[in-house]
């Protein structure tokens, strides 16, 4: 249960917000709600006063009945005894979500506006700040619009990507539509699990995101279907534990996750030696890119012509990355394989995999199964330690799925010796 605070600003979504609330509500959460003028014009107060049990605020000249208490809290005590500023309801808040938050609402936020109340809130907000933008998509895909939501991220701000299909507007399609209100709560209940938890503090996490590529000549390759979901999943979480995150992404058309060190790589070779360079700084090693098993032999600078005849390839091994981790890693550190495997045998492989290349764990998920792993916002995996722990986690949003992976990873850790939040000493020799 958590103090929410909920920014409703201006868009024909801001109907869904309504749903949000009650959803929280019913979670069991302190829910109160600001809304820009001109949302008032799509969903009304009374709604969410309904909702929420408490008033909702509007402009920051209004007087709150409410003294800035949350649902639940007396009215008599702490707020009798404290001066009440306007910005009462965001300085108490536990997390901030703004939803829907409008075009024009981010572009405010991404300057530091506050001509209004939501905006001004924003700016005050000492807690986790969220936005979840909704709109049609052609000014969703206006590079004015990514470029505020690209400043807000790198502020730390958690954007809840819009969804692709029928928007809210009638007759409308693609990209912007809000996320779905189960959607929005349990993105705020995966920020508020970090509240006041920074259980990674100090560690220093290293995470593989994405698919290798393997030129052909200058312009084609040879490819993998990862989207890097998984690995940016797993780096946002790893930083809201508060680890110190580095990302190896190839080939990943994803927003960088906040707060993370980004490496640009695009193939196994490039992969392996960025790998190599940072394993030594790493106390946890997430392996989670799709790495190329072979490629190419004797690529071309540029590019091959039809008639020039059908090119015929041959292949060769690339390096095999996590066998290289295995031998260069140090004894305190913990190493987490994923292993992509098709049909009923995927786990029986990845404990394979796991034990010949003497990893502390191994993430599996089977390909053969529809509308998760690659591409897809969903996972299901089994996670394999070698302490001979076996955590099937149910198919879910790779958020969840990452959380569990962090779970087993702070578990291991605590294993090994290393506490939560404590540094290992990189000094102690390779011993595996
Ligand atoms: C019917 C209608 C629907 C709208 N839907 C959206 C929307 O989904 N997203 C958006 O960014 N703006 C939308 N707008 C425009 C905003 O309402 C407008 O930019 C307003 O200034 C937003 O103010 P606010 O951000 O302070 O709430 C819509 C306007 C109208 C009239």
């Amino acid at each position: 249960m958590a103090r929410l605070l909920l920014g409703v600003s201006g868009g024909i979504a801001a109907y869904k917000a309504l749903e949000a609330a009650r959803l929280a509500v019913k979670r069991g959460h302190a829910v109160r709600v600001i809304q820009t003028p001109a949302s008032e014009r799509f969903v009304g107060r009374a709604s969410f006063q309904a909702i929420t049990g408490a008033p909702v605020l509007t402009s920051e000249f209004e007087a709150d009945p409410a003294r800035g208490a949350y649902p639940g809290e007396p009215l008599s005590g702490w707020v009798e005894n404290t001066p009440i500023s306007h910005l009462a309801l965001v300085e108490r808040a536990e997390l901030y979500l703004i939803a829907p938050a409008t075009a024009n609402t981010l572009a405010k936020l991404a300057h530091g506006q506050a001509d209004n109340l939501l905006s001004a809130a924003a700016l005050a907000a000492a807690c986790p700040v969220a936005v979840a933008p909704a709109m049609n998509n052609r000014m969703y895909l206006n590079p004015a619009t990514r470029a505020n939501l690209e400043v807000l991220q790198q502020r730390g701000i958690t954007v809840i990507p819009p969804a692709e299909g029928p928007l809210a507007s009638h007759g409308e399609q693609g990209i912007g539509r809000l996320a779905e209100p189960a959607e929005l709560l349990e993105a705020c209940e995966l920020l508020l699990t970090g509240v006041g938890r920074p259980s990674l503090a100090g560690v220093r996490v290293l995470i593989t995101a994405g698919g290798t590529r393997e030129p052909i000549d200058s312009v084609r390759f040879l490819g993998n279907r990862s989207s890097g979901r998984m690995g940016y999943a797993l780096a946002r979480e790893a930083a809201r534990r508060g680890a110190e995150v580095t990302l190896i992404a190839a080939n990943v058309a994803l927003d960088p996750p906040p707060g993370a060190r980004l490496i640009g790589v695009q193939t196994a070779a490039e992969l392996a030696d960025a790998c190599r360079n940072e394993l030594p700084a790493c106390d946890v090693l997430l392996m989670s890119a799709a790495v190329a098993d072979f490629r190419p032999v004797g690529a071309v600078d540029r590019k091959l012509k039809k008639d020039e005849g059908i090119p015929k390839l041959e292949l060769e091994r690339t390096e095999d990355v996590l066998r290289q981790v295995a031998e260069h890693r140090r004894a305190d550190q913990v190493i987490v394989g994923f292993a992509a495997e098709h049909g009923e045998q995927a786990v029986e492989l990845a404990r394979g995999k796991l034990e010949r290349k003497r990893l502390d764990a191994i993430v599996v998920n089977d390909i053969a199964r529809a509308g998760i792993g690659f591409e897809s916002e969903q996972n299901e995996v089994t996670i394999l330690t070698g302490d001979g722990q076996e955590r099937h986690v149910a198919r879910s949003r790779k958020e969840r799925v990452a959380r569990a992976v962090l779970d087993e990873v702070e578990r291991l850790r605590v294993a090994k010796g290393g506490t939560d939040g404590a540094r290992a000493d990189t000094r102690s020799p390779a011993r595996v």
